[in-house]
This record gives structure tokens, C-alpha cells and sequence, in this order.
């Protein structure tokens, strides 16, 4: 089976194609063009993304299927993701798999960006499969999620206010650096001399115990706002830019630790040998090395981390063509009403009972 797969629910415009069965999948061929226009503004601005999209989307879609050596009529289906993100910019997607499809009597299936996530990284590690413990970790989400099978997902917690990467955003615009600033500050992190100031470490604690609310979820806009005063007091005495590496390095050490931590509590309490890292922030060489150092602590020496590729990290069309491929082969498809949305849950959600850990 082969599938085109379409992602247009941010600002990257990316075209892929799977092939794959029931045993695994492999990538034939990827394009992402990424939005540079957002740069100027600081953060992505909906209107302009989907504009860009309309106008990349046929050649993105053209490239992916020429490096992939086949033509629509060697397509058997198109999976787009419609959910969750930019609704303007998703619903280019949307129209545009229909429009190809339609024509073709092929069938459509729409695709959960986050459930995508969970996927991409087996299309390059064919370890990298469930049971796992998975930490997602993007722009928009921060998920720490159970994986009993594909499919089947326990949601063990969440932030309860700004995701990881745009906490890695904001503190790059305190510290006068560019977006996105994850990058920019794992780079400057890595050449800090000095401990710098030391952050708490947000919702982590060692009275919490598994069933409290706190126990999985993670929360940054305190971290945000220490860094904010560590950076106005390093201004008030002329001393910013002899500490800026030292201030980003000791966000990055708060956040990983808190991260770590928790996925260390979650494969843990799961019993999980493997855990599958995924979303833009699981570019960050620190933050792998960090839960690989928590969870190896807590579970062993043979507990592996799986940590996708810069491309397959952050947003692409691989990922959705590889979770719509899993819905096709167990015989799901859309219908012509799909449609895009802002917010949705991941479909195969199941209840976390505090008793299960
Ligand atoms: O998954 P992604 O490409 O897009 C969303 O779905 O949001 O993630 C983008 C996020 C940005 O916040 C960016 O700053 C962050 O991933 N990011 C990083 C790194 N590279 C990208 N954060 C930390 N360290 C990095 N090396
Ligand atoms: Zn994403």
C-alpha cells in the first residue's frame, strides 16, 4: 500500500509518500518547505501561512511524488492531517487531498497531527514500536503518553500552561535571541562557562505520588518568569551579555530535568523498556541525553530512548502518511465531509485511572 501524505497544519508545507503493510513501512520520499516568512514577525502568523500553503502545496505535492518515482494512479490513498492546528492553514490540506483524490475514486483519510508524531519515529527505527512510553514535545504540545498498542493511547499528562517549545520561544525573546529559539538556546547553552543561576524545577517535586494531579503533568510559565528576572537583573548591572549562556543554560537544565523526570516516572510505573521522544523539541541533543541518563536510572541499562531525526522531529508529512497508513490497513477511511479543526483529542484515547499508576 502506498500513501501520499499531506501537512499544512502550521507553517511548514510538506509532502510525503509511505509504502508499507501490515509489518512495517518504509519512507519513500519527503519534501517539507518551511515558512521562513514568520521569522520577521516573531511567531506564525495564520493568514500568511495558509496563503503560503495554497501557493506550495501542488509543487510540494509534485516533488514528493517524482523523488518517490510514481505518479497519482500509483497512489492506493492521501493522508491529511485535519486536526489539531491552524484551522486556515488545515483546511488547505483538506481541500487539496479531496480535490486529488476525488477524481481518482481514492479514498481520504484525515490524520491527527499529534498521532503522526507518535508514528514518525519508527519510520526511521523500526524499534521504535509499542508498548512505549512517549514524550511529545512541540510548539503546541507537551503529552506524555502511554502506548499500550498503536492505537491505543493513555494520556498521563500534559502542560498546564505553555508547551515546551514555546517555552524554549519565549525565553529566546528574552534573551534577544531569534525564533523559533530552541536551537538558538540549545546552541548557546552549549557554550556556557559557568553554573549560572539555578531554576526550580517546575511542578517536580518529591512528595508527589503516583494518582496527584501534578504527578505527569509539567507547567513552564513559572520557569518563563525566573528567567525574566534573571534577565532584568543581569540588565540592571550591565551584565547580560556576559550571563546570557549561562541563563540559557540553566532554563534548558530545569526543563530537561522536569521532563526526564517525568517520563522516568511513567515508564516506571508502566513498566516500559522503551521510550519514543517526538515533536520539534526532540531536536534537542541535551534533552534526549537527559531522559535516556532518568530513564536508564530508573529502569536499567537496557531501556532505550528513541529520538527521531531533526526532519522527522519536526513537522513533515512522513509521520501522517505513516499514521494514515495504520487507519487505512485497519480499514478506516473519511468521508467528504471531513474537516478541519482547531482542537481535537487523539483518536484512541483511553482513560487514565489513577490506580493503573
Ligand atoms: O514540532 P514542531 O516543528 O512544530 C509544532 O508542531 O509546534 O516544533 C517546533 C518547536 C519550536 O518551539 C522550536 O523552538 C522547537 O520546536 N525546537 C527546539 C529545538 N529545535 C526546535 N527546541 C529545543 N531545542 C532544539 N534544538
Ligand atoms: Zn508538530
Amino acid at each position: 500500500m502506498r500513501v501520499l501524505g499531506i501537512e499544512t497544519s502550521c507553517d511548514e508545507t510538506s509532502a510525503a509518500v509511505v509504502e508499507g503493510d501490515e509489518a512495517g513501512a518504509s519512507l519513500r520520499s519527503l519534501v517539507i518547505l518551511s515558512q521562513d516568512v514568520h521569522r520577521i514577525f516573531g511567531g506564525v502568523v495564520p493568514e500568511l501561512a495558509s496563503r503560503a500553503h495554497v501557493t506550495a502545496l501542488p509543487a510540494v505535492t509534485r516533488q514528493a511524488l517524482a523523488d518517490a518515482g510514481l505518479g497519482m494512479d500509483q497512489v492506493d490513498a492521501i493522508a491529511v492531517t485535519n486536526a489539531p492546528g491552524l484551522v486556515g492553514a488545515l483546511l488547505v490540506g483538506v481541500a487539496f487531498a479531496k480535490g486529488l483524490a476525488a477524481p481518482r475514486g481514492i479514498p481520504v483519510l484525515g490524520v491527527h497531527h499529534m498521532e503522526g508524531h507518535l508514528f514518525g519515529t519508527e519510520l526511521e527505527d523500526p524499534a521504535a514500536k509499542p508498548p512505549f512510553t512517549a514524550l511529545l514535545v512541540s510548539g503546541g504540545h507537551t503529552l506524555l503518553i502511554d502506548v499500550t498498542e498503536w492505537g491505543t493511547y493513555r494520556l498521563l499528562g500534559s502542560t498546564r500552561d505553555d508547551a515546551a517549545g514555546e517555552a524554549f520561544d519565549k525565553v529566546a525573546k528574552l534573551l534577544g535571541l531569534p525564533y523559533p529559539g530552541g536551537r538558538p538556546i540549545e546552541q548557546l547553552a552549549a557554550t556556557a562557562t559557568n553554573a549560572g543561576p539555578r531554576f526550580a524545577r517546575p511542578m517536580l517535586h518529591g512528595g508527589q505520588r503516583p494518582g496527584d494531579a501534578d504527578y505527569y503533568d509539567v507547567s513552564f510559565s513559572g520557569l518563563k518568569t525566573a528567567v525574566l528576572h534573571a534577565v532584568r537583573d543581569a540588565e540592571s548591572r550591565q551584565a547580560l551579555d556576559a550571563e546570557r549562556a549561562a541563563i540559557a543554560r540553566a532554563f534548558q537544565d530545569a526543563l530537561i530535568d522536569t521532563l526526564a523526570a517525568k517520563v522516568a516516572r511513567a515508564a516506571q510505573a508502566f513498566g516500559r523498556t522503551r521510550v519514543v521522544l517526538g515533536g520539534g523539541v526532540a531536536c534537542n541533543r541535551s534533552l534526549v541525553a537527559g531522559i535516556t541518563t532518568a530513564v536508564r536510572d530508573a529502569m536499567g541499562a537496557a531501556c532505550a530512548v528513541h529520538a527521531p531525526s531533526p526532519r522527522i522531529a519536526t513537522d513533515n508529512a512522513a509521520m501522517i502518511a505513516r499514521a494514515g497508513l495504520f487507519r487505512l490497513l485497519r480499514g478506516e477511511r473519511s468521508d467528504a465531509a471531513l474537516n478541519a479543526f482547531a482542537t481535537l483529542p487523539i483518536p484512541g484515547l483511553v482513560p487514565h485511572s489513577a490506580s493503573a499508576a
